[in-house]
């Protein structure tokens, strides 16, 4: 088989996937992408979540409130060992919100996500497709450090996941990016590389699910810089497509 027939024979195999992962129709029809759109910004399959969860941050009506009602959570040990809470930045009603695994040392030191040199490779890069930084929304999975950088523990993503879908259910969303191979495994409950991650879109709680390098591993190989530039770009058009 030539190189050429195998490569459309990958794009048409890749094509079906996404549309099977996002449980779209193979051929979707004008009407067929506006009910799409529509399906995007309801959140009713986190809130059937978060309605079995008795706690009082399920109630918060904005961020703000949420934010003040879960920022002094003790749920895991992180809580004696952070400096700072780390609830997320930007855009309340944003189209598109980024995650990433856990805020790292000047994030823990500063209370916001992606503040550091990583942070600012993300934000030069979205100013880069044409995003602004105060127009999406930013947040981790975990909103306390873990000591030294270590990945997220099962029980403490136990915890704080619920946090992060009611964010998601106050935000709606209709597109979340997350950042790097952790963050993308623990929202799927995968055990894949980063490689095979950033193949498809993902459905998470019926949102799409974009995978991507997490900005720390770019400024350790800044030969995957453009290969980052060209998911976030991917995720635009797609972004684009569903909006028009
Ligand atoms: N890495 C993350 O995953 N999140 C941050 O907020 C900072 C670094």
């Amino acid at each position: 088989m030539s190189i050429e027939i195998k490569e459309l024979l990958d794009k048409i195999e890749d094509f079906f996937r996404y549309q099977e992962e996002l449980n779209l129709p193979v051929f979707a029809s004008e009407s067929t992408s506006e009910k799409t759109k529509a399906k995007k910004l309801n959140t009713e399959f986190i809130d059937y979540y978060l309605k079995n969860i008795e706690e009082d941050f399920v109630k918060a009506n904005s961020l703000s409130e949420l934010d003040a009602m879960i920022n002094q959570c003790q749920k895991c040990p992180l809580g004696k060992t952070r400096t700072k809470f780390v609830f997320g930045v930007g855009n309340p009603a944003a189209d598109i919100v980024f995650v990433g695994e856990a805020p790292g040392a000047d994030e823990d030191a500063q209370g916001e996500p992606f503040v550091g040199r990583a942070g600012k490779l993300l934000t030069e890069t979205l100013k880069k497709i044409g995003l602004q930084r105060e127009e999406v929304y930013i947040c981790n999975i975990l909103k306390c450090r873990p000591p030294n950088n270590r990945d997220p523990l099962p029980q403490e993503v136990e915890k704080c996941e619920p946090y992060l879908l009611k964010q998601l259910s106050l935000i709606k969303p209709r597109i979340i990016v997350a950042l790097g191979r952790i963050a993308g495994n623990t929202l799927l409950r995968k055990n894949e590389t980063l490689t095979n991650l950033r193949k498809n879109i993902y459905n998470y709680y019926d949102i799409p699910l974009f995978i991507t390098y997490h900005p720390a591993a770019i400024l350790r190989n800044m030969g995957l810089k453009t290969t980052f530039e060209e998911d976030l770009i991917k995720m635009k058009n797609y972004y684009d497509n569903l909006i028009q």
